[in-house]
């Protein structure tokens, strides 16, 4: 029998940066030294005393499976956090807890979108938004933004989007941002807000890389910058990023009890609880964090000023600064053009220089930005040397 897949489906393709790591990885695997800029995940281990947690959770046998929502503690833990860190106040039942943050989003858009919503993103974006929505039966509609704006939302623009958007129900915000590392100021979180105040729009705020900021930088949530958000923001937030906890898969989802309890059904019926072991060790994750946290982050940090300043180095390239998370996007645009390869777009560029020059980097036309090319620098200091060393001899070679 031939299998007609759902038109929903036929729409959603693979993840370019999960593409990118295999084809980096098989080549790596037959000993060619490749440079893999494409992974979003931090090169470090889980810290130990988390680690120790789970060991615990292990031995006391917390195998089975626990409320759908989460642990109590674990979401109480949660809220003593976004009290704490972001100055939003929750009661456990507005919690959600899920297999990753990614989870928490798709969760939360089936639970809210009927067919037809539109659900409004930055572009670029990072490469899943555009896809949950479609797979919630909602269609993406695309803010832009300019290198200028550090590719952040300027109120303006999205008032306008929003006047030609009649179905506009949700918008994403991602601050820090993937893939251009943006964070958004107070002022601009009010502007945004109040637009979303006026028009009764739902922010779903992915706010994983909270904790990954620079320069002395501080992440403020949309939740808490207009009295009436905490009844239309969902917060967005997890482990994987800054407790090196990718694999665990535990992300959550904060809110208005009501859309809360309904994305709790999906999970209820799609993925059940998170993993009980992991539950427990994100207890310990965030209530008793130490020192190893923000010795990573400083980490990051330096590998940033050290990109930034390599990158800066090759003439004709345009980059903003980021100022979170782990990723650079510089725009190679003025190399696309009279080259001597003949290369006229980013993933011909990065197509060439993986095969040539072994770096790994991912184009920007997946994240909504044509003549860009993500580079994440959550990779060790070593390959950012060798890593910019190739990546710059390319541009030479084209030049
Ligand atoms: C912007 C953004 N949101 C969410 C996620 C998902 O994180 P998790 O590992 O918690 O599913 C990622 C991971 O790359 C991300 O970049």
């Amino acid at each position: 029998m031939a299998i007609k897949l759902s038109n929903r489906i036929r729409m959603v393709k693979p993840s370019p940066t999960l593409t990118l790591s295999a084809k980096a990885k098989e080549m790596k695997d037959s000993g060619i030294d490749v440079i893999n800029f494409g992974v979003g995940e931090p090169d470090f281990n889980t810290p130990d005393y988390i680690k120790s947690a789970a060991h615990k959770a292990l031995d006391g046998n917390f195998t089975r499976y626990t409320a759908n929502a989460g642990i109590i503690e674990l979401r109480k833990a949660i809220a003593a956090k976004l009290e704490r860190d972001n100055g939003i106040k929750y009661e456990p039942k507005q919690i959600l807890v899920s297999p990753g943050a990614k989870a928490s989003i798709i969760n939360i858009l089936i639970a809210a979108c009927d067919a037809g919503d539109q659900v409004l993103m930055a572009s670029p974006y990072w490469v899943s938004y555009p896809y949950q929505a479609m797979l919630a039966n909602a269609e993406p509609v695309y803010v832009p933004t300019t290198l200028e704006d550090s590719y952040k939302i300027n109120a303006a623009t999205l008032a306008k989007v929003i006047a030609d958007s009649p179905n506009a129900k949700v918008l994403i915000l991602n601050s820090p941002g993937n893939p251009t590392g943006g964070v958004y100021t107070r002022a601009e979180l009010e502007a945004i807000a109040d637009l979303c105040i006026k028009h009764n729009i739902l922010v779903i705020s992915d706010e994983i890389y909270e904790r990954l900021v620079y320069d002395g930088v501080k992440h403020i949530s949309i939740a808490s910058v207009r009295p009436e958000m905490i009844n239309q923001t969902v917060v967005i937030n997890g482990v994987s990023k800054a407790y090196a906890m990718t694999g665990w898969r535990l992300g959550y989802a904060a809110g208005p009890a009501e859309i809360i309890a309904a994305a709790g059904r999906v999970q209820e019926h799609a993925t059940s609880c998170v993993n009980s072991i992991t539950q427990k060790a994100c207890v310990t994750a965030l209530n008793e964090e130490d020192d190893s946290i923000e010795a990573m982050r400083k980490e990051f940090e330096k590998r940033r000023d050290f990109l930034y300043e390599e990158l800066m180095k090759n003439p004709g390239l345009k980059c903003f600064k980021p100022q979170g998370a782990f990723y650079i996007m510089p725009d190679i645009s003025s190399y696309l053009q009279n080259n001597k390869l003949g290369i006229t777009d980013a993933d011909k560029f990065c197509e060439v220089l993986l095969e040539k020059y072994h770096v790994a980097l991912v184009a920007g036309g997946s994240f909504g930005l044509e003549g860009s090319v993500r580079f994440s620098y959550a990779n060790s200091m070593q390959n950012l040397i060798e890593g910019a060393k190739r990546f710059a001899a390319f541009l030479k070679e084209l030049s």
